[in-house]
């Protein structure tokens, strides 16, 4: 399976930080945002990854990430002209998916977890996290078996509790039904369109996220982020105390 990472965007909500910069460019305690959605698909098992990236950063990417032999994957990079949405953004892997299925993470997406994807077949897959702020994201209905009902894009009054998170795995349809889509009210192709397509279709697959996962897209989040990662590395580097 190849794996995209979306990294456009204007980065508004981190405005003055984004000026000079790509967010995704922009620190998560000691590493660029990048690296951890890099390092989730590489923990899936992926070897082949686009970076999707805007205007006026895109050979920052380059710069910092190169051929990816340093993570021991091959990277290649794209460039999203204009800003108009997720969806947008992936219809740009087409040639790059070449039939087969893609796993997609947004570049400011932080997650604690491993996936496996290897028994992925067909239709789309989400990964949803119980949030407390589901008002921000994309927001799923589950209903008493654990099935999604439906998803809505930042609704004022959330059926749930469930934001989806920004990792999905799609088979090659996807291309064709981001074709079909229509721009939202906020000018942009959505995800959740894509994903809503795939439910109509009785062919979307909601799992749960166990570990943490955040965002990293505003100031706050960011902050958020950061001291996950942090908590979690120095606990993994104190010496556990021995029972005997
Ligand atoms: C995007 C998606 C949203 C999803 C979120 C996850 O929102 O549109 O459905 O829940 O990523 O990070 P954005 O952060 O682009 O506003």
């Amino acid at each position: 399976m190849k794996g995209v990472i979306c990294a456009g965007g204007h980065g508004t909500r981190m405005m003055p930080c984004t000026k000079v910069t790509n967010k995704h460019l922009l620190p998560v305690y000691d590493k660029p945002m990048i690296y951890y959605p890099m390092q989730t698909l590489i923990d899936a098992g992926i070897k082949e990854i686009l970076i999707i990236s805007g205007p006026g950063h895109a050979g920052d990417f380059l710069n910092l990430l190169g051929s990816g032999k340093k993570f021991g994957v091959k990277l290649s990079y794209a460039l999203q002209e204009e800003a108009g949405g997720i969806a947008q953004a992936l219809a740009m892997a087409e040639d790059f998916a070449d039939n087969g299925p893609v796993t997609v993470i947004l570049g400011d997406n932080v997650f604690e977890d491993s996936f496996d994807i290897s028994d992925f077949k067909f239709g789309a897959r989400i990964y949803i996290k119980e949030v407390t702020d589901p008002e921000r994201f994309g927001v799923a209905e589950i209903d008493e078996t654990g099935k999604v009902k439906s998803i809505e894009e930042k609704p004022t009054q959330p059926k749930s509790n469930y934001a989806v998170t920004g990792l999905y795995v799609y088979d090659p349809r996807v291309f064709d039904i981001i074709k079909t889509l229509k721009p939202s009210g906020r000018g942009e192709l959505e995800i959740t369109d894509v994903n809503n397509a795939y439910l109509e279709g009785n062919q979307l697959e909601g799992k749960k996220v166990m570990g943490y996962w955040t965002d990293a897209g505003t100031f706050e989040s960011c902050h958020k982020a950061s001291c996950l990662v942090r908590d979690k590395e120095l606990k993994e580097s104190t010496p556990k105390e021995s029972n005997k």
